[in-house]
């Protein structure tokens, strides 16, 4: 069971979740559109940020359907390694139809909640979230960031 670190539905995993599986068929257009464009160039300029180099590892938490991964790629290079988490079955279903676009490079999509992340201590050189703190009550943004430290 998951611990109730959220004080309103509106943060609970479980609707989330179902927002995004809503929003997953038209998320990419309407970010873009209400954006006036903005987010692919904030996206971009938030990896940039990172100075990422080749041979990284790089986390990306909440990866939606991949939409930073062209701008962590171009900085890891294909000796890199990202590993894309998100909790959301169609957000996902949509990130795994963009691995096909990105032979050379090597990227593990895992299917869970960022807040109860698997993944090993200190196993990052670097992370990221791009839009990916919306969502998130302020326990919750506590929370997930002692999960950035652990990795
Ligand atoms: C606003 S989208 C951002 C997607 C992408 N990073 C971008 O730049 O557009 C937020 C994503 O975070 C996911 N998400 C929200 N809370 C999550 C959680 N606790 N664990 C895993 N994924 C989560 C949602 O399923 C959704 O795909």
């Amino acid at each position: 069971m998951r611990p109730a670190i959220h004080d309103d539905a509106i943060y609970s995993p479980e609707y989330v979740e179902k927002l995004f599986e809503q929003m997953s068929a038209t998320y990419d257009r309407v970010n873009r559109i209400t954006s006036f464009g903005f987010s692919i160039r904030w996206r971009r300029r938030c990896v940039e940020a990172l100075d990422l180099r080749a041979g990284m590892h790089v986390v990306d938490f909440m990866t939606g359907m991949g939409e930073a991964w062209p701008y962590i790629l171009a900085g890891i290079g294909a000796a890199g390694r990202l590993t894309a988490i998100d909790f959301c079955p169609a957000m996902l279903r949509m990130a795994d139809k963009q691995l096909p676009e990105y032979p050379e490079h090597q990227i593990a999509l895992l299917g869970e909640d960022v807040l109860q992340c698997s993944l090993p201590n200190e196993s990052a050189d670097a992370v990221v979230a791009t839009f990916g703190l919306k969502t998130f009550s302020t326990a919750q943004i506590e929370h997930f960031a002692a999960a950035i430290w652990r990795c």
